[in-house]
């Protein structure tokens, strides 16, 4: 029979099937260790406020850090008669400490509870995802130093368009990870804020000190408004904004790290400990890793249109509806924390062949905006250089060459501008140190890239 804590104005025992469709301890469990500590806080302003004594005080708060160190060992089981997570603590509660138990609830609702619980496992699950955010840029800062020589092409279209250093193109997801960072970090202060006291939704009678609550917890602020407070879910949508964004991230970097495994590309070799094989392909070696990552970053956007579809009809204040919110904000924390670990694992075991992302950065006249580039510095108007550079790559193309193996005196058929001084223009690694300017792709503009991020990583 389910175990309720709303019993009194019913003629008839809640239909077993609805019980199982209501609940939520299945997988709102999980905020147990929340709901022990807002309690516990909640106690401490009831005594504050004169509802309970001292005696009563100290039996709620060891009740409550006895069930809490039971279920923390597996000691106390989660019971699906609970209909909640709530439910399942206040009765445990009482069972254990009798009667002061019961006081617990005053002016308190699982409305305002729920809003609490949720908050603060927000706020610890955008803590973590932050560490290994950092834990990850750390990662991708060593490759790049490591490999700050290699040179590869860099692409837009996927066609190959200017020379690049591999560190370069590393870095520039340190720096959308530390947006990533920006955005949780803005979550986080959205989600900094105490709804206890604001009971079901109109604030409770009794006199309970929030800010003392709020400074228990760590809250940074308490609610202004009790209606908003118990109906808010802004926070969790943002949090799953940010993990998505995050998760698009990590499924660019993805799909790179796919292109360039293939044997078309051959720029790098997955460590064997971090791919699998095939069950009929003998040689097969493939990416399950990043494709993973890849195919879950369609799971949490899902998440984040899920939350925003069941929020957007709602009247205020709570509805049951949501209480689908759990499962998606779970879910997202956990896909992003999993894939977070895993790519920073798969980075520091991949091995780059250099010598084939250099040559293809020496093939495909990679160079031609420089060559365009060297006739501007001879007095060129930019536009005529690009057709005039376009000219000499067809006949480069006829030819079967490429813009370095050309001669002086077949440069000169399209321009007289065209000098010695053309041949220091077309090699890759010229190209690159060329681009000096901050932010540009030279060994000197990275390596400042990455003295910036280890300042404000501090490593
Ligand atoms: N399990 C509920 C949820 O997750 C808790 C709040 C229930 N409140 C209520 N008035 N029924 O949303």
């Amino acid at each position: 029979m389910a175990e309720k804590v709303w019993g009194g104005r019913f003629k008839e025992e809640i239909e077993e099937r609805f019980h199982r469709f209501n609940a939520s301890i299945e997988f709102d469990w999980r905020l147990y260790p929340y709901d022990i500590m807002g309690s516990i806080s909640h106690c401490r302003a009831l005594k504050r406020a004169g509802i309970i004594n001292e005696e009563e005080e100290r039996g709620i708060i060891s009740g409550l850090n006895s069930i809490k160190e039971d279920l923390d060992q597996g000691k106390l089981k989660f019971d699906s008669r609970y209909e909640d997570i709530h439910t399942f603590i206040e009765k445990e509660l009482i069972k254990r400490v009798g009667d002061a138990g019961e006081k617990l609830h005053t002016g308190r609702s699982r409305n305002d509870q729920v809003s609490l619980d949720l908050r603060l496992y927000v706020k610890d699950a955008i803590k973590r995802v932050i560490d290994k955010i950092k834990g990850f840029q750390k990662t991708i800062i060593q490759v790049a130093e490591k490999n700050i020589h290699v040179i590869m092409p860099g692409y837009t279209h996927l066609q190959r368009a200017q020379p690049v250093l591999l560190s370069h193109h590393l870095m520039a997801y340190y720096e959308m990870l530390k947006r990533d960072e920006g955005r949780f970090k803005n979550a986080y202060q959205r989600a900094d804020v105490l709804p206890l006291g604001s009971a079901a939704l109109a604030g409770t009678t009794f006199e309970i000190d929030r800010h003392f609550i709020a400074e228990e917890l760590g809250f940074g602020n308490i609610s202004r408004n009790s209606m908003d407070a118990v109906s808010d879910r802004d926070f969790v949508i943002e949090s799953i904004f940010a993990c998505s964004i995050l998760m698009m991230h990590l499924s660019r970097l993805s799909e790179e790290i796919i292109i360039w495994a293939t044997k078309e590309f051959s720029f790098i070799e997955l460590p064997d400990s971090l791919s699998t094989g095939s069950s009929i392909m003998p040689q097969k070696k493939n990416p399950d890793l990043v494709e993973l990552v890849r195919g879950k970053t369609g799971r949490v956007f899902g998440s984040l249109l899920s939350i925003l579809s069941t929020m957007k009809g709602l009247p205020l204040t709570y509805n049951k509806d949501m209480q689908e919110d759990k499962e998606p904000l779970f879910d997202s924390f956990d896909t992003v924390i999993d894939s977070l670990e895993m790519m920073e694992m798969l980075l520091s075991g991949v091995r780059f062949n250099e010598k084939i992302m250099e040559e293809s950065a020496g093939q495909g006249f990679l160079v031609a905006t420089d060559l365009a580039e060297y006739l501007v510095t001879k007095g060129v108007p930019f536009r005529k250089a690009h057709e005039l550079v376009g000219k000499v790559v067809l006949f480069a193309m006829e030819k079967g060459k490429e813009l370095n193996q050309l001669e002086l005196k077949e440069l000169k058929g399209f321009s007289d501008s065209f000098d010695e001084d053309v041949l220091n223009w077309l090699d890759p690694k010229d190209s690159i140190k060329r681009r000096s300017i901050t932010g540009g792709t030279a060994p000197d503009s990275v390596l400042q890239q990455i003295k910036q991020a280890k300042e404000e990583l501090k490593i």
